[in-house]
């Protein structure tokens, strides 16, 4: 191996959590969001109330088969009543590429061999390819930032520089070789304690400490070049950078769209007009668009607001239903904005919490560019959104909502992609996504019964679950009973509960692969299905106690993406291969490398499916992973490397000439008791741990992976 492996850890004591994760990370990321009960109050019918019994893995088998405007705020930031942006809002530039989002056709075959499982302190990539550090925490972003210096850390430096926790990865070329380009990312939460070298708690944070994590919260762009004719890229660090950007929680400018915008729901004392909403947080996963800009999904924004235990009525149920803290459960635990902004008072501005759970769409092009919140997307814990053109040209995104038996949902644009590479074409692009059909998923299947009257189980693939795509707003009405449609896309949770949507096992990334045109979902685990009242196992969820996922295939009918049926299957059952409850599409197990709780799905230029993991329930670090899922090497999952001790593999972003693949390392260290003095991983530089993305590439030149 390339790769310098450069200590062996001792095993470090860690409080684990029932499913096996550091509780850090439950607590920093998620707000311990395994603790809590789950945040779905609805009973409403599941498919797996037709199945009695957990379905067995024979079951699996056969159904297989700078700009921005900123403003320097105060202690508590004050908006105006006129939206900041309106003045200032640029024309968009036009990329030099045309299409963007998929790698260019390839026939690579995954012939790397696989990295073993391991627990070490290092990034661990395959014979043949190597790796080095793009950018990590505290690196200069905007021209003139401060070098980073962990003890004398401070808001005007951190603004300027690469945020903390890095999920998220696109890559956009400024040249048809991609010998430059744009570098976006999310910077999802931070860990106080591993950022701090003076740090006792959170209530012991100063208020500029305070104001720092959410500076390190947001997104990055920075320009990037590659290294010689190799895969290879590398910080550009010197002359304009126009592009270079960071958006924060504090001074970043948001203009709501689409129906809602505007809203009783989402007016605030500091914004009567309901549309400017200063920041963004807990940004996980995303996606880009055909036309070039970034879809960056608000997750576990709950977290963060404090305040709802005083709520009652209809606000206490639609607080509850997204995870909001309504009994006060974790007084020490909050994030402590409150104590910089009263935004995050929810007593003081109750409305606050609705301007946050929404797909936001970024135009890295534009310097000076105002991101925007789509609420025709619907509102929820979005992990992100990806984007396939329908056969007619609409885009049709597919989202998840990360939460223990929440929902899959797919947004199907009213106005057409112009595929042109015009100023008109690109200024029309940018306002596809404001207006559309907002639909969930409800999953069936027919037994097998009905299949074959003898009563066996048909063959591998003869079995396959139906769906229909339920509409909660379409032509601009709601479809959904006793809700209007602000209601519906403010509150999405509680429409799907509504209609019936099928409850699922957290569904993190969804995307179109767009070779076979078939839609993949990342379902990460549950370790409550099947547990005490919680719903039991059905053919879509097919495991109780799911500690390590699955995987979820959806072909829509007909190819047509912008339609309201389709079939699905199960193809990857996660786990140990030696355990029978796994499935990988019928490959032979004794050659399939174990994994666990898959979070990020990604595809090279020939459809191969990469899969990245966040908290191997199997004890060993993270990883990237990537199979066939055509042919007859389908199933056929290899780890392709491994990410640092105590972190999680965030990414994969395959360059489009399929020659890189960058991976974010999200909280290496994470540990229990770490610190900065005492850290439990000390990459990339030897010293304490910081987050930072990774560039990995084949030293013979090939297409990553073959
Ligand atoms: Fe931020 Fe669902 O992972
Ligand atoms: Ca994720
Ligand atoms: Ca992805």
């Amino acid at each position: 191996m390339t790769d310098q492996i450069r200590r062996q850890l001792p095993i470090v004591g860690v409080a684990k959590v029932s499913h096996g994760r550091d509780r850090m990370t439950c607590l920093y990321r998620c707000g311990n969001a395994c603790d809590h009960a789950v945040p779905n109050g609805s009973d409403n019918q599941y498919f797996g109330d037709l199945v009695k019994n957990e379905v067995t893995r024979r079951g699996v088998l056969r159904t297989g088969a700078v700009g921005a405007v900123a403003l320097g705020l105060g202690s508590a930031g004050v908006l105006s009543a006129t939206p900041a942006f309106a003045a200032t809002e640029p024309a968009p530039a036009l990329p030099l590429v045309e299409e963007f989002g998929t790698a260019e056709a390839a026939t690579t075959v995954l012939t790397f061999k696989a990295v073993a499982p391991n627990r070490v302190d290092a990034l661990v990539v395959p014979n043949g390819y190597d790796h080095s550090v793009v950018i990590r925490w505290g690196d200069p972003v905007v021209p003139g930032a401060p070098k980073f210096d962990v003890r004398n850390q401070s808001l005007a430096a951190q603004l300027k520089q690469f945020g903390y926790n890095n999920d998220f990865v696109a890559v956009l070329p400024l040249d048809k070789k991609g010998n430059r380009a744009l570098l976006v990312c999310n910077h999802e939460y931070t860990n106080e304690d591993l950022m701090f070298p003076n740090f006792v708690s959170q209530d012991a944070l100063t208020v500029e400490q305070v104001k720092i994590a959410m500076a390190a919260h947001g997104m990055s762009v920075v320009e990037i070049e590659r290294v010689g004719k190799t895969g290879q890229y590398t910080l550009v660090t010197s002359g304009a950078r126009p592009y270079n950007r960071r958006l924060t929680t504090l001074q970043t400018h948001f203009r709501l769209t689409g129906p809602a915008a505007g809203s009783a729901l989402l007016k605030t004392a500091a914004d009567p007009t309901g549309t400017d909403v200063i920041g963004t947080m807990n940004n996980c996963a995303g996606g880009v668009t055909p036309w070039g800009t970034i879809l960056s999904g608000e997750e576990n924004f709950n977290q963060y607001f404090v305040g709802a235990e005083t709520s009652t009525g209809d606000a206490k149920t639609r607080f509850s239903r997204y995870g909001i803290d309504t009994v006060n459960r974790y007084p020490s635990g909050s994030r402590k904005w409150e104590r910089a902004d009263e935004r995050f008072d929810l007593t003081k501005n109750p409305n606050e919490a609705n301007r946050f759970g929404w797909v936001v769409e970024f135009d890295p092009f534009t310097p000076g560019s105002t991101p925007r919140k789509h609420t025709a997307m619907g509102r929820f814990k979005h992990e992100g959104a990806n984007i396939i053109k329908s056969r007619d040209a609409k885009a049709v995104a597919y989202m998840g909502d990360d939460e223990r038996f929440d929902y899959l949902y797919k947004f199907v644009s009213d106005k057409k992609v112009d595929g042109r590479n015009t100023p008109e074409a690109r200024k029309h692009n940018l306002t596809v996504l404001e207006s559309g059909t907002l639909y969930v998923a409800k999953l069936g299947y027919t037994s097998a019964t009905e299949i074959d009257g003898s009563g066996k189980l048909p063959t591998d693939g003869a079995f396959n679950g139906t769906g229909a795509w339920i509409p909660l707003v379409k032509g601009g009405r709601s479809m959904v009973d006793g809700m209007t449609v602000d209601e519906v896309l403010v509150f999405t949770r509680l429409a799907g509960d509504k209609v019936g949507a099928t409850k699922m096992d957290r569904p993190e990334d969804v995307e179109p692969n767009p070779v076979n045109r078939k839609i993949y979902a990342a379902l990460t685990n549950n370790t409550n299905r099947g547990v005490g009242t919680n719903p039991a196992a059905d053919e879509a969820n097919p495991r109780t106690n799911n500690k390590h996922g699955h995987i979820l295939e959806i072909t829509e009918d007909n190819d047509d993406h912008t339609g309201t049926t389709f079939t699905w299957r199960v193809p990857i059952v996660c786990g140990d291969p030696t355990d029978p409850a796994t499935y990988f599409m019928g490959y032979d197990k004794t050659k399939v490398s174990p994994i666990s709780c898959p979070d990020n799905v990604a595809f090279d230029g020939a459809g191969n499916l990469w899969i990245s993991t966040d908290g191997n329930a199997l004890g060993s670090n993270d990883g990237l992973f990537a199979t066939a899922v055509e042919g007859s090497e389908r199933g056929h999952l290899k780890q392709f490397l491994t990410v640092p001790y105590g972190a999680e593999t965030c990414g994969p972003w395959i360059s489009d000439d399929n020659k890189s693949v960058f991976v974010a390392v999200q909280h290496p260290g994470e540990i229990a008791g770490a610190s900065v003095a005492n850290p439990a991983s000390n990459w990339p530089d030897g010293d304490f741990a910081k987050p930072g993305i990774a560039v990995t590439w084949s030293v013979w030149n090939k297409n990553i992976g073959a």
